[in-house]
């Protein structure tokens, strides 16, 4: 287990203003598509520790008409309700606004706005980080949004789609002009390249620029590259993303203070495979833990053995055998995760 560094709990655990809303604490989960789900987040808030949760991303135009028991998206523990931002994508200001509404109807945080995902389906919609070459459309979608609403609105966005933080830094400005609550800036450029270490320099460009409340987000994987990225951008808080998923509990560990067994990786991947079960269909709950896998491999240093076996498991049961198999071997832990394994 990582080595806490003794003033991280003390910046982290300090409630944050965002809009007219409060949140518990500064370390909070990125928004993940098919990550961030509800089994995954109550898992996450089973431990605790956890500031804000973004949901996975959910399209605008399907908000409507989904319904909170039966939806894989727009779904949540009612404990959470409280600290849940659920994100939408869309280039339709009318029917992000729309979207917007419907969650604030239900009594949850607030509203994210997705530019920041480059993945190619969804830019070819104009949707995600496609917006970030459309700032004028981008900024119509959130001004809608804002009207719609009155709980916090956020955006979530990156450098842009070349090396140059000055179009991020011009537009971290408008959408505070818009009426954004907060942002979550994840300093990398689209098309996404996760094996180029994000610039956390531009971070602080884009906190200075702002007065509202800015999240750090981008390789963070351990309690001392939290408090680095604290300490070294200004940033007001920080969006943990695929470490979350890793380790469900760096939440509670790096907030709280408190202290986990190795054993605790079996315990987590035990829980969430009842979690998914209980949340979904059996077909979406085998591909949910399929690609929560992954994850749970990278701490390990065979980790690709399990992986392999998981993805070829047909059913819940056959997993909870494999990993019963697996652990009773005490496996050895990576100092780090593997990025390889979720780069
Ligand atoms: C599998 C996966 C799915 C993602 N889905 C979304 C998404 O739906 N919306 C979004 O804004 N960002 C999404 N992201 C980006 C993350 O929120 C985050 O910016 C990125 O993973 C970098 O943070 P990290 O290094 O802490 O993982 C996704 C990332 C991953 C790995």
């Amino acid at each position: 287990m990582p080595v806490l560094p003794e003033k991280l709990p003390g910046l982290l655990n300090r409630p944050l203003a965002i809009g007219a809303k409060m949140i518990p604490s500064r370390l909070v989960l990125a928004p993940m598509s098919c990550l961030g789900h509800v089994a995954m987040r109550r898992l996450i808030d089973e431990f605790g520790g956890c500031g804000l949760f973004f949901s996975e991303m959910c399209s605008a135009g399907r908000i409507p008409h989904e319904t909170r028991n039966t939806s894989a998206y727009f779904n949540w523990h009612d404990a959470e309700a409280q600290r849940l931002s659920i994100q939408i994508a869309g280039s339709k200001p009318e029917k992000m606004a729309v979207a917007a509404a419907r969650i604030e109807e239900n009594g949850l945080f607030g509203v994210d706005i997705n530019l920041g995902c480059s993945a190619k389906s969804i830019c070819r919609q104009r949707w995600g980080a496609a917006l970030l070459q459309e700032p004028d459309l981008a900024l119509k979608v959130v001004c809608a949004v804002r009207r719609a609403v009155s709980c916090p609105v956020t955006v979530k966005f990156r450098t842009g789609w070349q090396d140059d933080p000055g179009p991020a830094v011009n537009l971290a400005r408008r959408l505070e002009d818009a009426g954004a609550d907060a942002l979550t800036f994840h300093p990398r450029v689209a098309p996404d390249r996760r094996n180029r270490p994000p610039k956390w320099q531009y971070i602080a460009l884009v906190k200075e620029a702002v007065s509202i409340p800015v999240f750090g987000n981008g390789n963070v994987f351990s309690p001392s590259d939290c408090l680095r990225m604290l300490e070294t951008t200004g940033c007001d808080g920080v969006a943990l993303g695929r470490m979350a998923i890793c380790q469900p509990w760096s939440f509670a560990q790096w907030v709280m203070a408190k202290r986990f067994e190795p054993q605790v990786a079996c315990r987590t991947a035990m829980r969430l495979l009842e979690l998914v079960g209980d949340n979904f269909d059996s077909g979406r709950a085998l591909r949910r833990y399929r690609r929560y896998t992954p994850y749970l491999a990278a701490n390990f240093r065979f980790g690709h053995f399990l992986m392999r076996k998981i993805q070829n498991a047909t059913s819940l049961a056959i997993i909870r055998r494999v990993l019963e198999n697996f652990f009773s071997l005490a496996p050895e832990w990576n100092s780090r995760p593997n990025l390889n394994l979720i780069g």
